[in-house]
């Protein structure tokens, strides 16, 4: 039985070879500057996107976001699992792979060999369901109800449909032919067992989905019924080769039709994303019956610049956009454009594309309203912006989404825009800071002096300021593992035991690279890529590490050790906020004088910590 394989091996082995070599062996590359290029490899693509960096010993495409060192670019390449990377390239330089003994086995490469056979069942499976649409007797209505909605056996083909037939038991006889076997399709979630024990298929008399990751494996299915029964559509659940937030139905199918995708549609339903592909609208995807979040945007930003959200016009759908808004703007870094288009009551795309054709639809993307445009009338509503008190009602609702945006031109012009639809001078508004509004307070009434009176009255919360501050602290926490990634000696200038008590999952990995780099301080990028390979943190830093335009040409060092200092005043910050919001809570004419004396000091203070982290930051 094969142990695992030593970390220090592997940085042994990345250290004799050169990433340059090795994909050159496989894929011409030219010179370009410091570094490489090429047509990429893992998409198709008229002009080269795909970089590799030999200094740091990695690659990248800014087409499709494929990247890594030089064991994943062999993985993803030659088609092999991790071990056999590692065996391969050993072999080129001539080196043995030592294993360890007494170990599980799970090295860099360890989920994926773990999800294996569950990726294998799930292949098994959609082979059912597609060979049940052909052949089974009962699949004569899930034919017919598919025609009904328009679609050919090309589409169908295209996305894998199939027919989960009626009964209780057909996937279970047919694949779940061993103890083991029946346990991964429990765990995939094809087989469910009630509180009895007893064991049964999810999806009967469905027309079923499959749900294919990035890679083209399937990770799960969405099943509709037939007719009006009710629920309309049942999903695999989380499993663990399947998340939700981060899945979207069609994009693999999308990148596979196109050679170089310009814009994506993000559309709400599995049946809109098919019914857009039958009439030749072949960039739709779809969130999986959950919101849009920052995941989903960050996948695809990677793969194209445009992307046009479709959502119904009611209140729901509205209510959709404005959530999907606020994940996109933190991923609004100059270039990338969003889009947003409302449709009227009752239509979605596939009714649409269906009674108006294609070229109608196309033209509703062509002319959807920019992402200003949508922010800027949302946060106006049910505000009188001809007065001076609206005009600032106004901006304290737009500056908070204005502050999640990323530094850049965008972001300026942002601020710029918000100045000119406030006639409030732009510096002003840079420098306000947006404290949390007073909860609603009685009409300001006789006794009240002037000042009092004429103090503006604050919109109403639409997300409290925490949720901005924590994109913020997550924005600190990845530029400073990118910055790590580029310049892993910068690593000394952090302390390990001050990290540990930050929160969350990238701050945990934030804390472990400090703790490999200041017991390894030679480690290079390419070790960390190597040593986090095929994890979920190993795809957030190969997304960094492509990320080169955020980082600075020189100085990276002071600006790690200043982004560190920030984050860790973020705590104090979140203090002292909390405390003002509490404040506030009463309504400033009811304060004693002692209570206002504080709310002016806090203030300050805030004022004072805010000014020094623009200072850092310079
Ligand atoms: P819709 O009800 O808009 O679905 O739900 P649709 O795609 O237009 O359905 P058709 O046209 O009647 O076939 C949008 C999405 O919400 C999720 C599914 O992902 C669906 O595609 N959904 C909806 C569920 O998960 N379960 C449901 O019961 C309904
Ligand atoms: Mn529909």
């Amino acid at each position: 039985m094969a142990g695992r394989i030593p970390q220090n091996f592997l940085d042994d082995l990345l250290e004799r070879v050169d990433i340059v070599d090795v994909v050159d062996r496989r894929v011409k590359l030219r010179k370009t500057g410091k570094n490489y290029s090429a047509r990429c490899p893992f998409h198709d693509e008229k002009t080269p996107s795909f970089t590799v960096n030999p200094e740091k010993q990695f690659y990248y495409c800014f087409g499709c976001g494929a990247g890594g060192n030089a064991l994943g670019f062999l993985m993803d390449y030659d088609n092999v699992d991790f071990p056999q990377a590692v065996e391969n390239l050993a072999g080129t330089v001539g080196l043995e792979v030592p294993r360890e003994a007494g170990t599980r086995g799970s090295s860099g490469g360890g989920s994926e060999d773990r999800h294996k056979p569950l990726f294998s069942l799930l292949e098994e499976a959609a082979t059912f369901y597609q060979r049940a649409l052909r052949t089974d007797p009962a699949a004569e209505r899930a034919v017919g109800y598919l025609r009904g909605r328009g679609l050919t056996g090309e589409i169908a083909r295209d996305f894998g449909l199939g027919f989960a037939p009626p009964g209780w038991d057909n996937l279970l006889e047919a694949l779940g032919t061993d103890e083991a076997r029946r346990d991964r399709l429990l765990v995939t979630g094809m087989l469910v067992r009630n509180d009895s024990g007893r064991i049964y298929d999810r999806f009967r008399d469905r027309v079923v989905f499959p749900i294919r990751d990035q890679r083209g494996r399937v990770v799960a299915f969405g099943g509709r019924v037939l007719g009006d029964d009710k629920p309309k559509y049942l999903n695999s659940p989380e499993t663990p080769v399947f998340h939700k937030g981060r899945e979207l139905y069609g994009l693999y199918e999308a990148r596979q039709h196109n050679r170089k995708l310009e814009r994506l549609l993000v559309v709400e339903g599995y049946m809109d994303v098919i019914a857009l592909a039958q009439h030749g609208i072949r960039n739709a995807v779809a969130t999986l019956g959950t919101a849009t979040s920052q995941t989903h945007l960050e996948r695809i930003f990677r793969l194209c610049p445009e992307v046009v959200f479709c959502f119904d016009g009611d209140e729901a759908g509205r209510k959709a956009a404005f959530r999907a808004l606020e994940a996109t703007l933190p991923a609004m870094t100059d270039g990338r454009q969003a889009r947003f288009l409302f449709l009227s009551e009752g239509e979605d795309p596939d009714t649409l594309v269906r009674a108006r054709g294609s070229e109608h639809l196309r033209g509703l993307t062509d002319s959807a309203a920019p992402l200003e445009t949508f922010l800027f009338e949302a946060c106006a509503e049910g505000i009188d912006r001809d007065t001076l008190e609206g005009r600032a009602r106004y901006a304290r609702a737009v500056l908070p989404h204005l502050r999640t945006l990323p530094q850049g031109v965008y972001r300026e012009l942002m601020f710029r825009e918000l100045a000119e639809r406030t006639g409030l001078e732009l510096a002003s508004l840079m420098a306000l800071e947006a404290p949390p509004p007073p909860r609603e307070t009685a009409p300001a009434g006789p006794g009240k002096d002037a000042a009092e009176a004429a103090r503006p009255t604050p919109a109403p919360r639409r997300r409290s300021p925490l949720t901005v501050r924590r994109s913020g602290h997550a924005n600190l926490l990845q530029s400073a593992i990118a910055l790590l990634l580029h310049q892993p000696a910068a690593a000394r200038h952090a302390d390990p035991t001050a990290l540990a008590g930050l929160q969350g999952e990238e701050a945990a990995l934030l804390h472990a690279m400090v703790t490999l780099l200041q017991r390894h301080p030679e480690s290079s990028t390419a070790m960390l890529l190597g040593h986090w390979h095929g994890t979920p943190e190993g795809e957030l830093l190969g997304h960094l590490a492509g990320q080169e335009r955020l980082i600075p040409a020189d100085g990276i060092e002071a600006q790690f050790r200043a982004t560190i200092h920030r984050l860790l005043a973020q705590p104090e910050r979140e203090r002292i906020v909390a405390r003002v919001d509490k404040l506030r809570s009463t309504d400033y004419a009811q304060m004693g004088a002692e209570q206002k004396q504080e709310l002016r000091e806090l203030l300050h203070q805030l004022q004072q910590l805010d000014r020094q982290s623009r200072n850092d930051r310079r």
